[in-house]
């Protein structure tokens, strides 16, 4: 059986870390793996998460099944935060909890494919794992540009121009925020156009936010997004909590489905539970029951928003500092100030990232991606050096 297959290539930023982990030089910097890092370059578990863990820890007296769709308390208490308080879709949104943002866009594109659809708009460069997840669940991931990395600039007539010549009931992706891999997201008024063109055309969006918080605030980042839920008669939204409650490896999700009817909702929901189980029976609980406790207690979810909060001026503020510097041969650090989130794309090649990486053990993406929160206010000046000597 296995003697038919042929090796595929390492995932490269895995390969990345080993690299960067092996690099002697005390200045090499990294700026490859996708997870936030604070200014002495750690990942720590966020102060409230270990206080909900601890109470979780206290008070759970089961560890017996939930059911294919989680906790439905992880999942009411997320609602708010993305859909606003008090949303205006009753039972016609329906949500599950899933293995990540990943197990969510999984979930969404098999549920989406079950029912018929055939196409998803996807803007590239995108999150590398959305195409293959388009085409693993039987659909065709239609490329248009999101962006230009050479201008650092958003191409929306590409995005415009897909969508009219897209047909009914051809789905696109669409990121909540902080897109990634470029940090160039729609503005308000870029929204309202697409959430226009939704309706006009009969498109079915789906959104990925995985990144909520991290841009301008929780309330900022969901604003133009609910625009677009609240043009289309149906939509989904894949969600994850990895990033701003910092669990990645605790995989936290959830799928939200909004249908036309109360009772469309319900069927849908059903299917969401048929796929969920074929898939993964039910999602790990303790990440998702984590995130329910620290939502659920004031104080807790204070702690929690404030951490958040310095995050998101962290990643700020280096985005600043690196702006000053105007542009750098091909590389304009001014337009990484606009840009949102942990990740901006530069205009780099193959052979000038490879030149940071081999003289100046700067590490990054083959791409020109960098996780902007592998930098600090002590390595910036390295990063500006090393960018300048390549140029
Ligand atoms: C755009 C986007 N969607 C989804 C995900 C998946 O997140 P998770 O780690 O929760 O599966 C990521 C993670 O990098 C992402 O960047």
């Amino acid at each position: 059986m296995f003697e038919q297959l042929q090796d595929l290539p390492p995932d490269g930023l895995l390969a990345l870390i080993k690299l960067y982990r092996d690099d002697a030089r005390p200045e090499k910097i990294d700026l490859g793996v996708g997870v936030y890092r604070d200014s002495d370059g750690g990942t720590p578990v966020f102060r409230g998460v270990k206080k909900a863990e601890h109470r979780l820890h206290e008070t759970q007296d089961s560890k017996s099944y939930l059911g294919p769709e989680g906790d439905l308390g992880f999942v009411a208490a997320l609602r708010p935060y993305i859909f606003g308080q008090g949303d205006a879709f009753g039972d016609r949104l329906r949500g599950v909890q899933t293995p990540g943002g990943t197990g969510a866009v999984r979930l969404a594109c098999e549920t989406l494919a079950k029912a018929g659809a055939t196409k998803v708009l996807l803007g590239t460069p995108s999150w590398p794992n959305h195409a293959p997840i388009i085409q693993a669940t039987g659909m065709e991931p239609v490329t248009f540009t999101h962006a230009d990395i050479a201008t650092e600039t958003l191409d929306f007539d590409a995005l415009l121009t897909a969508m009219k010549a897209a047909e009914a009931g051809d789905v696109v992706l669409l990121h909540g925020c902080c897109h990634n891999p470029t940090g160039i997201d729609y503005d308000l008024n870029q929204w309202a156009q697409i959430a226009d063109l939704v309706a006009e055309r009969g498109l079915f969006p789906l959104i990925d936010l995985a990144y909520q918080g991290l841009g301008a605030g929780f309330e900022e980042d969901a604003e133009g997004l609910r625009k677009v839920l609240a043009a289309a008669p149906e939509s989904m939204l894949a969600y994850s909590c990895d990033k701003n409650f910092g669990l990645y490896r605790e995989r936290v999700g959830a799928l939200y489905a909004i249908s036309k009817t109360d009772d469309q909702a319900a069927t849908l929901f059903s299917h969401l539970l048929s796929n969920a189980r074929a898939n993964w029976s039910m999602p790990p609980d303790h990440g998702a029951a984590t995130v329910r406790v620290i939502l659920t207690d004031d104080e807790f979810r204070r702690e929690w928003d404030a951490e958040v909060a310095e995050m998101r001026a962290r990643l700020n503020r280096m985005r600043a500092a690196l702006a000053q510097h105007g542009t750098i041969g091909t590389v304009d650090l001014a337009a990484v100030g606009e840009q949102n989130g942990l990740f901006s794309t530069l205009n780099l090649n193959k052979d000038q990232v490879m030149a940071l990486r081999k003289s100046h053990g700067i590490y990054m993406a083959a791409s020109g991606r960098i996780n902007v929160a592998g930098l600090n206010e002590r390595n910036i000046p390295h990063f500006v050096e090393a960018l300048r000597s390549i140029a």
